[in-house]
């Protein structure tokens, strides 16, 4: 039985993107309708709107334990990790030419691409492993450091499976084999319900987005530390102290200090929410639907606090998904398929998940909106849904 379209729809993708949060949208308007000037300029009109640049920027700074002048505002997650990378690679290599950059296996496509585009341009890159349950291994990131490392950027957070990676610890593994090795951390994520404090984890350098916590769209950060050798990618205007040109989205970079003070003040709350709704996926979703495994780190608190990940055996994960959507629920399958043929995810292919349930994965990530009928609600209709999926498909695919 599909739902009435007209009745609510259960949102259970935060971490594709989030509803602006109402709060974030009325400190964002006057940046729009009154306050529009450009930061850069003098008169009053300019005036208005560097206060409320600068004002951001403390309120960043402080959430991740920085000084104002090391947060640059980009145009998202993707930018700032793409900076990042692409910022010290041309830094180390006008410098001293050492080009080995490690990273790994499982890093969202932002970083992995532009590893690939630098590995074409003569970079030396070192993907590492990690385990069965997303965890990177430490061995690995020990053994590949050498006299030409530059840069190594491991991701906080997973966004398929939730796995929370051991960032202070790979920042000392590295910073004892050498200080001048840069450490970045995708931390997109991360914030909201991880201390991003840039001391404690250690890093050079940082990347957020507004839009995975109730901020809006197309705006992002990346923390840049005092004296990390770094080279502008786009040049022209001296806005952001020459780290990235152009007339700065001076609402979007409101709406993200705003999003982020938020996330950070009710941490706590919010935390606390998810992580019940999550362990009742965790525990009840496999008993309910035969031959499932759940895929991340099964001790929960080396888990993101709002995320849930499973895998069906011999199934696809999008017919699950088109089902959930008849029934008015929004899920994904956790892996980006850019094509019409389906890819298997790659994080799924890193951490060795067999052939049999490759294809069949379920990302279920909660919000502060998520309610615990929300989750009974999947809970009843996903059974019926996999049992249909499962008995329409040849005996052979099973
Ligand atoms: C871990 C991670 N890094 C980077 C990004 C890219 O961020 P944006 O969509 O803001 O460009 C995402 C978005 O899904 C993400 O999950």
């Amino acid at each position: 039985m599909d739902r009435d379209p007209r009745e609510r729809r259960i949102y259970f993708e935060p971490a594709a993107t989030t509803a602006c949060n109402e709060r974030v949208v009325s400190a964002m308007l006057p940046y729009f309708t009154s306050a529009w000037g450009n930061p850069s300029s003098i008169y009053a009109e300019a005036r208005e709107a560097r206060k409320g640049l600068d004002a951001a920027r403390r309120s960043v700074a402080e959430v991740l334990g920085a000084k104002p002048n090391e947060v640059v505002f980009t145009s998202g997650g993707t930018e700032a990790d793409n900076l990042a990378l692409r910022g010290v690679a041309a830094a180390a290599r006008a410098r001293t030419g050492a080009n080995h950059i490690i990273t790994t296996a499982i890093e969202h496509h932002a970083v992995l691409h532009e590893c690939e585009a630098l590995a074409k341009e003569g970079f030396r890159v070192t993907y590492l492993p990690v385990d069965s349950e997303g965890l990177v291994d430490l061995d690995a990131l020990r053994q590949a450091l050498d006299d030409a490392t530059i840069l190594v950027s491991v991701m906080y957070a997973n966004n398929e499976v939730g796995a929370v990676e051991p960032i202070p610890e790979v920042s000392r593994i590295v910073k004892e084999r050498n200080a001048r090795i840069i450490v970045h951390t995708d931390a997109v994520q991360a914030a909201g319900y991880l201390d991003l404090d840039v001391d404690r984890l250690g890093v050079d350098l940082l990347s957020i987005a507004a839009h995975k916590i109730y901020g809006p769209k197309g705006v992002g950060a990346l923390y840049v530390r005092q004296r990390t050798p770094f080279v502008p990618q786009a040049v022209g205007g001296s806005q952001e102290r020459n780290r990235r040109a152009g007339t700065e989205n001076v609402a979007g970079a409101v709406g993200l200090a705003t999003a982020l003070r938020l996330a950070n003040d009710e941490r706590a709350s919010r935390t606390e929410h998810v992580v019940g709704l999550r362990d009742r996926l965790l525990d009840e979703l496999p008993r309910r639907v035969p031959e499932t495994i759940v895929t991340g780190p099964k001790d929960r608190s080396r888990r993101l606090a709002n995320s849930a990940s499973f895998a069906f055996k011999h199934l696809e994960g999008e017919a699950v998904l088109l089902q959930l959507d008849l029934q008015g629920i929004a899920a994904s399958s956790g892996s980006a398929c850019t094509t019409a043929s389906l890819e298997p995810s790659h994080v799924l292919v890193a951490m060795g998940v067999s052939q049999k349930y490759l294809r069949g994965s379920l990302r279920l990530t909660l919000g502060v909106d998520n309610t615990i009928d929300d989750v009974g609600y999947l809970l009843d209709v996903l059974p019926p849904a996999v049992e249909r999926i499962r008995g329409l498909q040849p005996a052979a695919g099973r």
